[in-house]
């Protein structure tokens, strides 16, 4: 299947789920009004790949990644790692919740996959 349709309603705050997309995992996470600030207040000067939170986002609370360590591509953990994001345990790269590497090889962010709000909480990705 070339896009896949996913329901947000069932997720609750501060938790990511994986759902397949083009034989990947796609990250999909319900951020709260914290994490969101969290992430929104870091210093672009301290990332290695620099990027707004709000470039990540098209609505604060969702973010959509697809769930492939810029490294060498194993699957991060979600809720893993120093920065409450993502953490791939293969070389240790711990990304933000906004997807963002902070620490450790990976030499990108998780990448945003193409997708589109259809309701308030339904998104189409691909
Ligand atoms: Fe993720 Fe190396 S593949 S840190």
């Amino acid at each position: 299947l070339s896009s896949v349709e996913v329901d947000l309603s069932g997720i609750p705050e501060e938790t990511a789920v994986v759902v397949k997309w083009r034989g990947k995992p796609l990250f999909i996470r319900h951020r709260s009004a914290h994490e969101i600030s969290e992430s929104q207040a870091v210093e672009l000067s301290s990332l290695p790949d620099p990027q707004p939170d709000n470039a990540r986002v098209k609505v604060p609370e969702w973010v959509v990644l697809v769930g492939v360590c810029t490294h060498l591509g194993c699957i991060p953990i979600s809720g893993g790692g120093d920065y409450h994001g993502w953490y791939c345990p293969c070389h240790g790269s711990h990304y933000d919740n906004a997807g963002r590497i902070r620490k450790g090889p990976a030499p990108m962010n998780l990448i945003v996959p193409p997708y589109k709000f259809l309701t308030s909480d339904k998104i189409i990705v691909g």
